[in-house]
């Protein structure tokens, strides 16, 4: 969901798993009204295709073979260089329906390569079915008997497809996208980490605004708005505001305030369901999470650095070491997920938050500077 970062580049989501998926079948249906009389060899061309062939002939449901080749290049003696050869291929395809299973062909050159290398076996028919297709660049002659979604000219990764060695594993397909204009950043951690006072000096050392949900909360309770009182409602008694509520406030709040270097948001998303609704929200306005910082302390400092804040703060919440229990609870059980969902993305990081205020700024700022 959103937009993620492989190396270098960013890409934004494009095509869903759902989307390939009824692609796939579709496939499948036609495949099998022309092949289901015979047993099909269906050969997968590695690596991209690994992801394609499973579901696929997982849904096949004839007799059928399955193969995996994979196109390797060595330099051969004669002056055109590189020759491609076929690595795999170890069985007879004499009268045999063959079906080339390709996860994307872009300008055509592998198949040609392929098409030159089935040549020489005596096959009955070869087929060759693309889930991924772009038109736009095909420069070949050569017949593409089966086509699942065809795309414009820009590079995607996912489902099997790389960019440099990552992205194969993600279950949906990501369309590379410029760099967003602003990076934003979540600063992460329990009730008490110090989130709050590193924020303050994180957002003048590099001019980003920052967005506490928890004190937007606390201005709309103080004010005694709508918002306000149904957010009190929750919070007295310890427990977290709803998502809805949260989001809804979030945007307005993110809207309000000029934010051209970033925002640096503290307390939110604190499920993936707000994670989701944020990146998409963000991915809208062309801007991103540069990444998730988490200031890791141990939970029994937390405790008294907490109950201490609570005797000159006024907040109800930190008076009651059972009223921070639960949001411990509630942090432990519920938001470590999200480091889930960042690591995924390769944008989270966790620094030690033991230490002088000014040691943890520099953790966090060597955090900041990298993203
Ligand atoms: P072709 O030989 O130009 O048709 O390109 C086929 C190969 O290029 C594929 O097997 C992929 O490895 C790679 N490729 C082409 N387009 C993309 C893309 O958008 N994402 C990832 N890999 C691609
Ligand atoms: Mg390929």
């Amino acid at each position: 969901m959103g937009i993620i970062k492989l190396h270098d580049k960013y890409f934004q989501t494009y095509i869903s798993e759902d989307k390939i998926a009824a692609a796939t079948k579709k496939m499948v249906k036609q495949i099998t009204k022309d092949c289901k009389k015979e047993v099909p060899i269906f050969i997968g061309v590695l690596n991209g295709s690994f992801m394609f062939v499973s579901d696929f002939v997982k849904r096949y449901k004839y007799n059928c073979e399955v193969q995996f080749v994979k196109l390797a290049s060595y330099n051969g003696t004669n002056s055109t260089g590189k020759i491609k050869q076929l690595v795999g291929l170890n069985q007879d395809l004499t009268g045999r329906t063959v079906v080339i299973l390709e996860d994307i062909i872009d300008t055509g050159n592998t198949l040609e390569e392929i098409y030159e290398i089935f040549k020489d076996h005596k096959v009955k028919q070869l087929k060759v079915a693309t889930l991924f297709f772009k038109p736009d660049v095909y420069k070949k002659d050569l017949p593409i008997d089966y086509v699942g979604i065809s795309i414009p000219d820009k590079f995607i990764v996912g489902y099997g497809l790389d960019y440099d060695g990552l992205g194969r594993n993600l279950p949906n397909v990501y369309q590379i996208t410029p760099k967003p204009t602003v990076k934003n950043i979540l600063l992460f951690g329990p009730p008490g980490v110090g989130k709050g006072t590193q924020a303050d000096i994180l957002k003048e050392k590099y001019n980003l605004v920052h967005i506490s949900t928890g004190d937007v909360f606390r201005r709309h309770m103080k004010k005694n708005t709508k918002l306000g009182k149904l957010a009190k409602s929750y919070i007295d008694k310890g427990n977290l505001v709803p998502d809805d509520v949260t989001i809804k406030m979030l945007k307005s709040e993110f809207k309000k305030v000029p934010h051209t270097n970033g925002v640096i948001f503290d307390g939110f998303p604190r499920t993936t369901a707000q994670a989701i609704a944020l990146d998409q929200f963000l991915e809208e306005n062309n801007e991103t999470i540069g990444g998730m910082i988490t200031i890791e302390v141990p939970t029994k400092l937390l405790i008294s650095r907490l109950l201490e804040r609570g005797k000159t703060s006024g907040r109800v919440e930190d008076q009651d070491e059972n009223k921070i229990l639960v949001r411990f609870n509630e942090y432990f059980t519920k938001t470590e997920e999200l480091k889930e969902y960042y690591q995924k993305q390769n944008k989270y990081f966790g620094i030690d938050g033991v230490g002088e205020i000014s040691k943890i700024t520099k953790r966090l700022s060597d955090v900041f500077e990298k993203l």
